[in-house]
């Protein structure tokens, strides 16, 4: 048994790790995480794609616990980083330099010498400002960067807005038909190697064919750019395979691979992907205990510890995240609004659930909250920030406690 499953008495378990137990002894909210679940997730991409050469860089900014880090770095993943932070924790966690990507619009000086120092595999340029700002910074140093070029192909991942970032309009990346005279120019710049070209389409994409026509451009680009004389070596395409909220699991490797590989056969590159939500997503659990069972006119609100702030994806983006009874009671069904804590109408959970009827004291598991869950939580309305607990070997262990109010207070002067 793997990830999250209902044992003897129905009571919600963890790799046979009874979660009502788990939630009394660290506490709640709580993040809890299935080793197993990420090591089959990550088997899967592997057993996938073992036919090309590929690698797989887990997306850091879908959970960046350091646990789950060396779970990943530990069974051969690259990684892929968006900031000087998810660069150190990486390298702290043990994933190779050479096998780094880092992307994101906006690298600092800073973050770009730090990427030099520290020998980062391959950074996925932006802009052409910013291959000649690394270029600059690369000479200063001595060294070359090597650089794949972020190019936006502008095709719509059919996802949420907020999450779509292969669009014209969106700020990722170079407008695909500019690609070629940039890197033409770029090319002969001191301090820079041109390896590659990249794109990432957006996240939770759950219809392939968007993926599919992503790799066809890119693929093609390459073709092109190999027939110039390019050393290329790599052709990088994002992550964004979405997950089955709905239902759990659904998210396929196989079916990815099906898509993509036959746009980029016969290619002499090494296929990269970025992946962070398939990894994760499904491998975690929200604990949250219920504070208050109240009514305001005909809805009824289940009013629980975790907040907007511990899950924001429901108030980010209107997500759905399954929420269920962790020790089930056999009591009647009732619709019900879950909400947190946190001062804002937009601080729910779930909306409108049919629902075993929730009292006081009772713990609910918030589903598949183990990608962009702890990730994108803060301390809004001064709430110290959630545990998180990783169950392998048939144990829970703590791999990061509870904020206190003298962490919310520690960098005040
Ligand atoms: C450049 C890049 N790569 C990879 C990812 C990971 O995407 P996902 O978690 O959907 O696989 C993201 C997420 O936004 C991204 O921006």
């Amino acid at each position: 048994m793997t990830g999250f499953e209902r044992i003897e008495g129905g009571e919600l378990a963890c790799d046979g790790v009874d979660l009502g137990g788990v939630g009394e002894r660290f506490g709640t909210p709580l993040f809890v995480y299935s080793r197993r679940a990420i090591e089959e997730a990550w088997r899967a991409y592997e057993s996938a794609f073992a036919g090309v050469p590929h690698r797989i860089c887990y997306a850091v900014k879908a959970n960046g616990n350091g646990a789950i880090l060396r779970v990943l770095a530990a069974l051969g993943a690259g990684a892929d980083i968006v900031s000087g932070g998810e660069m150190l924790a990486a390298l702290r966690a043990g994933f190779p330099p050479e096998h780094i990507v880092f992307a994101g619009v906006g690298k600092t000086n800073e973050e770009l010498s730090l990427g030099l120092e520290r020998g980062i595999g391959e950074f996925n340029a932006e802009s052409e400002e910013e291959i000649t700002r690394l270029g600059e910074a690369a000479v200063g140093r001595g060294v070359v960067a090597r650089v794949s070029l972020r190019v936006n192909p502008d095709i719509d991942p059919q996802t949420h807005p907020y999450i779509s970032t292969g669009l014209r309009e969106a700020k990722f990346g170079v407008p695909i038909a500019r690609a070629p005279e940039i890197l033409r120019r770029s090319r002969g710049r001191p301090g820079i190697r041109i390896v590659g070209l990249q794109c990432h389409l957006g996240s939770q994409i759950t219809d392939l064919a968007p993926l599919a026509a992503g790799a066809r451009d890119l693929a093609g680009l390459s073709r092109r750019l190999l027939a110039e004389g390019f050393p290329l070596e790599t052709i990088d395409l994002g992550g964004g395979l979405g997950v089955d909220y709905e239902n759990g699991g659904g998210a396929d490797p196989g079916t990815l691979a099906r898509q993509i590989l036959p746009e980029i056969e016969g290619l002499p590159l090494t296929l990269v992907l970025e992946p962070g939500r398939s990894l994760v997503a499904g491998a975690g659990v929200l604990l949250t205990r219920v504070l208050y069972v109240k009514a305001n006119g005909d809805r009824r609100f289940v009013v629980v510890d975790a907040g907007m702030n511990d899950l924001l994806r429901p108030a980010l983006y209107g997500a759905f995240h399954r929420v269920e009874p962790v020790r089930p009671r056999g009591r009647d069904l009732v619709e019900a609004d879950v909400v947190g804590p946190v001062c804002e109408t937009g601080d729910f959970l779930a909306r409108g659930r049919r629902m075993e009827r929730p009292e006081p004291g009772d713990l609910i598991a918030v589903r598949d909250t183990g990608a962009y869950g702890f990730a994108m939580s803060s301390r809004y309305n001064m709430r110290p920030r959630a545990a998180e607990v990783m169950v392998e070997e048939g144990a829970a262990r703590l791999v990061r406690r509870r904020e206190t109010f003298e962490d919310l207070i520690r960098t005040e002067t």
